[in-house]
């Protein structure tokens, strides 16, 4: 009996680690990240694509330990708070990371608000990054995130129940700088994007381009375009 107890629970081990084996091929186990992606909501209904899980740490699956295809360099979203508090996903506005060996790359916002940049495109940013969002700039420096969420943490109601501290609109408290705010009205020309063709996607520019779009607005189909 209890030789047999022992058995299939060794055996339940085993099968659990061939299924880590499985489900992360790429690294070892990291409690960390792993507790960060266990955390985080369900996949949106629409399933995985370049405007799903907003707000979320893009990059601890976008990386070899989660192995989320494409490998990004950084993510995040951006959104505008509404006069009610809630949040509107900004579509269209550049967001422009340098880094520290001179080195730039920008990422145009989707319908999600969602930016990235591929690994691909950015192998060696040199840390710490500094960061523009439309004329918004971070004052502080990124030393090692490559998630924007993993400082930008936004509210959820386990949070605010927890922590008296939390701003149940923007998600700022205590430990998270809260959402990526930007006022679409007050964005200039040049820092708009997504209308061009060639920027439409979130894929990145290393040039400003013509600065397209309208007047704050910017609705409409950007995103499908381009990419891979
Ligand atoms: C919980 C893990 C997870 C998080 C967090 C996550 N993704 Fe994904 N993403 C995936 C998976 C899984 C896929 C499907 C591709 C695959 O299976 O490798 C995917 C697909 C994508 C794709 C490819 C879509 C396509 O059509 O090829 C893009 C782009 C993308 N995600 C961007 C983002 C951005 C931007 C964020 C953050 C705002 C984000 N993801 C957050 C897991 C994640
Ligand atoms: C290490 C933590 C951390 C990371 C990672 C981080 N931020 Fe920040 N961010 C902050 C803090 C703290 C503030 C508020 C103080 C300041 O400006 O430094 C801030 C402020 C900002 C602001 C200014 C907002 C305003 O009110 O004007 C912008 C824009 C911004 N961040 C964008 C980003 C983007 C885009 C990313 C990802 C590429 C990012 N941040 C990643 C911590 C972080």
């Amino acid at each position: 009996m209890v030789r047999g107890k022992f058995v299939s629970r060794t055996t339940w081990l085993a099968l659990a680690g061939l299924v880590m084996a499985a489900g992360w091929p790429a690294c070892d186990y990291d409690p960390v990240i792993q507790e960060a992606i266990e955390d985080l909501p369900p996949e949106d209904p629409d399933g995985p694509s370049e405007f799903h899980r907003a707000g979320q740490s893009c990059v601890d699956c976008h990386s070899a330990y989660y192995g989320a295809d494409p490998d990004l360099a950084i993510g995040g979203t951006v959104y505008e708070q509404q006069s009610n508090g809630s949040l509107d996903p900004v579509e269209g506005v550049f967001v422009t990371i340098f880094d520290s060996a001179g080195a730039s790359q920008k990422a145009c916002t989707n319908s999600a608000g969602n930016f990235f940049v591929r690994l691909e495109d950015w192998e060696d940013a040199k840390f710490p990054l500094a960061v523009q969002v439309g004329n918004r700039y971070m004052r502080s420096l990124i030393g090692r995130d490559r998630s924007c969420a993993g400082c930008h943490e936004l509210a959820t109601q386990t949070k605010v129940n927890i922590d008296p501290t939390v701003d149940p609109s923007t998600g700022q408290s205590r430990t998270s700088a809260g959402a990526i705010l930007v006022e679409r009205s007050t964005i200039p020309i040049e820092e708009q994007c997504g209308l061009n063709p060639a920027s439409a996607s979130s894929s990145t520019t290393t040039s400003t381009g013509s600065g397209m779009g309208g007047s704050g607005g910017m609705m409409g189909s950007g995103g499908s375009g381009g990419g891979s």
